[in-house]
């Protein structure tokens, strides 16, 4: 099984599950259009920000056809009681995957976590992957921001969340601080890209070979010529670092 023995024993083991597309455009016929286009490469659909404030449910209906989970990327940060209640809600929808923010704290993530029940796999949100660590102490965080993103990871899996968002570079020591927690790395770019407004960014094989279990790509995918042939490469190069395990 190609599955690097760093990755959590839940992760998937095809290299296509280990992808989520994330469809961050602004209709939707053409989240959909998208997803059937790279269905064929990616494991799951990642439904963001700009398509649920736009159209809320309807998001998510639009995608069920396609047929891969889906992962609704709230990340959600309020008090206990009212995020425990929005869990309860993304449930029903049906949804895989659900973000909450770690920094809301361990009352707000157990609340989630009792609401979440089997069904449905929360994502610990640690330090966002656009954060540099000059900005995180800008914050008034005096922790390095490794050590800030272990004690997230802590508060989380102590809470009974699921997994964890962290950037790639990360994800070794949450790996030893956590064990077998879903570690989700958004902040992916094929060599060569451009890094955007992402900050702690990685290759795909860079994240796979450290041990991350599903891969969040957005703008590599989207704004790619071919999308369906950008996810194909990332498919491939998942697979080539599973062969050469570093
Ligand atoms: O386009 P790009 O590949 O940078 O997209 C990354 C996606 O992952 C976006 O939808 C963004 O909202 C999401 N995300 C992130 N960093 C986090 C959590 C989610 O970039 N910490």
């Amino acid at each position: 099984m190609p599955v690097s023995d760093k990755s959590s024993s839940k992760t998937p083991s095809r290299a296509r599950d280990r992808i989520a597309v994330a469809l961050d455009v602004s209709n939707l016929e053409e989240a959909r259009a998208l997803a059937e286009r790279v269905s064929p490469h990616v494991g799951v659909l990642k439904v963001g920000l700009e398509l649920f404030v736009r159209f809320g449910i309807d998001a998510v209906r639009a995608l069920a056809p396609v047929g891969l989970p889906i992962f609704l990327d709230l990340k959600l940060h309020d008090i206990p009681e009212t995020v425990g209640r929005s869990v309860a809600s993304a449930r029903e929808l049906g949804v895989s995957y659900l973000t909450v923010h770690a920094s809301g704290g361990p009352k707000m993530l157990r609340a989630a976590a009792d609401a979440a029940g089997d069904g449905l796999t929360l994502l610990g949100v640690t330090v966002l992957t656009s954060i540099t660590p000059a900005e995180l102490a800008g914050l008034g965080v005096p922790a390095p921001l490794e050590e800030h993103a272990r004690a997230l990871a802590r508060s989380c899996r102590d809470a009974g969340i699921g997994g964890l968002i962290t950037s790639a570079l990360e994800v070794e020591a949450l790996r030893q601080e956590v064990g077998d927690m879903l570690l989700v790395t958004p902040g992916i770019r094929p060599s060569g890209a451009s890094s955007q407004d992402q900050a702690r960014v990685a290759t795909p094989a860079e994240a796979i070979r450290r041990g991350a279990d599903l891969l969040v790509v957005g703008r590599p995918i989207r704004d790619a010529a071919d999308p369906r042939e950008a996810a194909a490469q990332i498919e491939r190069e998942i697979e080539r670092a599973w062969a050469t395990p570093s």
